[in-house]
């Protein structure tokens, strides 16, 4: 059976972000429960990251605004960019990925997007798993078709990246960076990640499922489940409306997109170039087999392919899949 939320849970925090005080009695009436579930979800929705404010007497209230995410808001943001997408917004799913993975394989157009409160299993790269907090992050995934099959999405994770990291420049005046292959940074922290699942034909129809993850409040128990340094759009002082960000980030991506279509990742490498984070510094590269590799950061080539500068003097390229770059200063 797949993980759910409880029905009422996101009803009920949704009528707490007047930011009064609500009693126990008065959701149990509203929403047909009794005063012991209501009780038992405002636990759980301390469990899932969310923080609520119980005092005797007087109820429940969340001391952080949230915006929900509100189909009819993205599109409205999303101007004359909302024909090109079909939003659809769940409240729990297991991965927005795998969600929107079933979506595809029945025939859904591109353009189609699964949004989320809370991911019960959600999935990052490297068979690791994305830690979010209910409401707390923004958490999606967008369906992109390639007629010229799987040969031609080389470099596409960088192309989104790109587009995830340009949305996010214009909520903050913080310097936003890029890890290579698709790691948004601030100050080197991750704010964003994102997972690719590509299924098709080699040379002919094939689809790609973009799936992003990007921390928007972070709680401490949060920030100490993940193990690496993160940042959240809250310590950067950037905006914290989720439907507009995640506007942003579909129209930034269409955009890319586009551009990827037509002139491959060559198109979008100067950009790409401009926001890396690591050009220039000691790196190490860790393949899935152990092996590491030692050098300089330097850049990527127009397939979207590492460019490692060996001890050697050398120039050696490494594409995609399971690489993890470090920096030799992090060990
Ligand atoms: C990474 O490891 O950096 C990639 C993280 C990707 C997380 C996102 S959240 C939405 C989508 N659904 C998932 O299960 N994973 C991606």
């Amino acid at each position: 059976m797949k993980p759910t939320l409880p029905r009422a849970l996101i009803p009920v925090l949704r009528r707490l972000d007047d930011g009064h005080f609500h009693s126990g009695q008065e959701l149990a009436g509203e929403f047909g429960l009794s005063r012991a579930s209501v009780c038992n979800l405002m636990s759980l929705a301390g469990d899932l990251g969310v923080r609520v404010h119980a005092v005797r007497g007087r109820g429940y209230r969340l001391p952080d605004a949230m915006t929900w995410l509100d189909v009819a808001r993205v599109s409205q943001a999303l101007a004359e960019y909302a024909p090109a997408f079909v939003v659809h917004i769940e409240e729990g799913v297991d991965s927005t990925n795998s969600r929107l993975m079933a979506r595809a394989q029945a025939g859904a157009p591109e353009g189609t997007v699964v949004a989320v409160e809370y991911q019960l299993a959600g999935r990052g790269r490297r068979g690791r798993p994305w830690v979010a907090q209910l409401g707390g992050n923004l958490t999606f995934s967008v369906l992109w078709r390639f007629d010229g099959g799987l040969q031609a999405m080389n470099g596409l994770s960088l192309a989104v990246g790109l587009a995830v990291a340009r949305a996010v420049k214009r909520s903050t005046v913080q310097p936003v960076g890029l890890k290579w292959p698709n790691d948004i940074l601030v100050e080197r922290r991750k704010l964003a990640g994102i997972l690719i699942e590509a299924q098709g034909d080699m040379n002919e129809a094939a689809f790609a499922v973009v799936g992003v993850g990007l921390n928007v409040r972070l709680s401490p128990a949060q920030r100490l489940a993940i193990d690496q340094p993160v940042v959240d759009l809250v310590e950067i002082g950037a905006s914290l409306d989720r439907n507009a960000l995640l506007a942003d980030c579909l129209r930034e991506m269409h955009r890319a997109v586009a551009q990827f279509r037509t002139g491959g990742f060559a198109a979008l490498r100067a950009a790409w170039a401009a926001l890396d984070t690591y050009a220039g510094c000691a790196v190490c590269v860790h393949l899935a087999d152990g092996q590491q590799f030692p050098g300089v950061a330097a850049g990527v080539d127009d397939s979207g392919a590492f460019l490692l500068r060996t001890p050697q003097g050398e120039l050696r390229p490494f594409h995609g899949g399971e690489i993890s770059l470090r920096l030799e200063t992090a060990k």
